[in-house]
């Protein structure tokens, strides 16, 4: 059975391909034929605005249809009563054709594969992995830098989250010149991503201030505060803080006086480390990432649901 559980499933093939077959959806082709009419299940345990809706936006545009409930966790659904997700999975794959799921829950989606007949996409697990919006952002740089290859990348802000896990793991593949971490002082950097980046051999740094990395970066990868204890406060341990530090907040004079050409980009939700007051400079990339997200997730979508190639 096909599943998208983590980015470290994919290969940089599988990565090419995505975004070639992201870009030609961009362009106007048409879905791949049996996959037209198909049942595409959404079942979100956590709040969500993008990928809840970019992945109906894209369901649509693929000519399936989305089921689900507005909130799982809220009392229409059966885990609210102890109904396991195993049985979830169970019941929903024998009424469906693919299903998304969102949970605060660490692995909860690889449980849901466990039961499945039929293919999950984890659309985000507790703070453990988001592989589709890893591949939005990657189709987004590349995008907005022409190549990766060569490139500074700066992560700004919490390094702890599930969107971070996730793109360090496809950046693996695109050889930038450094990555640069600039977490607020008290944040430390997952070990693991560390190593993960060392391993492929890709330079580390980790810096305290976005000033640094908005002269000599070529895009800043603005992370959201870890919100994966929204819902299930117990589920993360982290506690999330609901105020930037000054010295880790954009705003447009900031970006300005820095002379920065640096793109910035957020898969958001933003709190309040990107003021407002940037998104109409020329750096500002991050409701493009939301624009472009829709072609991804057909892509991810329409090869899931088709005989098609992914693994
Ligand atoms: N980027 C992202 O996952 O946003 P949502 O939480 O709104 O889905």
């Amino acid at each position: 059975q096909k599943h998208l559980l983590s980015a470290k499933s994919l290969s940089i093939a599988d990565v090419d391909r995505l975004c070639r077959t992201a870009e030609d959806y961009e362009l106007g082709a048409l879905p791949p034929a049996d996959v037209i009419g198909k049942t595409v299940a959404l079942l979100f345990f956590q709040p969500s605005t993008r990928t809840r809706m970019g992945f109906e936006a894209a369901i649509v545009a693929l000519g399936c249809h989305p089921i689900g409930m507005e909130n799982m966790t809220a009392s229409r659904s059966n885990t609210r009563s102890g109904e396991t997700l195993e049985d979830c999975a169970a019941v929903i794959s024998r009424l469906s054709d693919l299903i998304v799921v969102r949970h605060h829950e660490v692995g909860a989606a690889e449980r849901m594969a466990a039961k499945s007949l039929k293919p999950i996409i984890n659309g985000g697990d507790g703070w453990n992995e988001h592989p589709t919006q890893a591949l939005i952002d990657i189709f987004s740089l590349r995008r907005g830098l022409g190549t990766i290859r060569g490139k500074s990348i700066c992560f700004g802000g919490d390094p702890r989250g599930r969107t971070v896990r996730s793109l360090v793991q496809l950046l693996r593949f695109e050889s930038p010149r450094e990555v640069v971490f600039c977490p607020p002082a008290h944040y430390e950097v997952p070990a693991d991503l560390l190593a993960t980046l060392s391993e492929h051999q890709i330079r580390c740094r980790i810096v305290h201030n976005l000033d640094i990395p908005l002269h000599e970066s070529d895009a800043i990868m603005m992370a959201p505060y870890d919100m994966s204890d929204i819902g299930e406060p117990a589920a993360s341990g982290y506690v999330s803080p609901r105020m930037t530090p000054e010295t880790h907040r954009l705003t447009a004079e900031r970006v300005l006086n820095a002379n920065s050409n640096a793109l910035i980009y957020h898969p958001m939700p933003r709190l309040d480390e990107i003021d407002p007051s940037c998104d109409e400079l020329p750096n500002a990339m991050y409701f493009e990432q939301v624009r472009l997200s829709k072609f991804m997730r057909m892509a991810v979508l329409g090869e899931l649901l088709s005989i098609g190639t992914y693994p």
